[in-house]
């Protein structure tokens, strides 16, 4: 039992005895990590369908996300609009999905983002 003890108190001196060790160490502790994410640069066209998807998709979607789907047809595109609002609770309103969806079938014409 004493020698359990003696040896509890020398790890836990060892854990306490270099408050300051180098990161590099594998101290078992934590550390920070900071990255830097690139830019995102990609962007609808600059014309009323690309204003569109741009203001009601890319809260949560990257415009090369919504830009690189796979051809659609306008019913599933709606059913994915009404997936948005009503499961992802999407700011859209049931008025607005007709326009929406317009806006996704022209955009598939579109060339890809910058
Ligand atoms: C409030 C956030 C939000 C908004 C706004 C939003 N989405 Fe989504 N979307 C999601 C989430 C969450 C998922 C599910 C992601 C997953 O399952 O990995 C998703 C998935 C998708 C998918 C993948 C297929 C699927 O059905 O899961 C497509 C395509 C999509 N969204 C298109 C759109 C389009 C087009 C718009 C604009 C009309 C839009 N989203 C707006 C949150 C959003």
């Amino acid at each position: 039992m004493r020698a359990l003890i003696l040896a509890s108190a020398a790890l836990l001196a060892a854990c306490s005895a270099e408050p300051d060790a180098p990161a590099t160490k594998p101290s078992g502790a934590l550390q920070p990590v900071s990255i830097t994410l690139p830019a995102e640069t990609a962007a609808l066209p600059a014309t009323p369908a690309g204003e569109l998807v741009t203001q009601r998709c890319t809260a949560c979607h990257s415009a090369d996300m919504i830009a690189r789907q796979p051809p659609l047809t306008a019913e599933k595109w709606q059913a994915t609009v009404t997936k948005m609002r009503e499961a992802y609770h999407a700011p859209i309103t049931p008025a607005d999905e007709p326009a929406i969806v317009a806006a996704l079938v022209t955009l598939q014409g579109a060339p890809p983002p910058r």
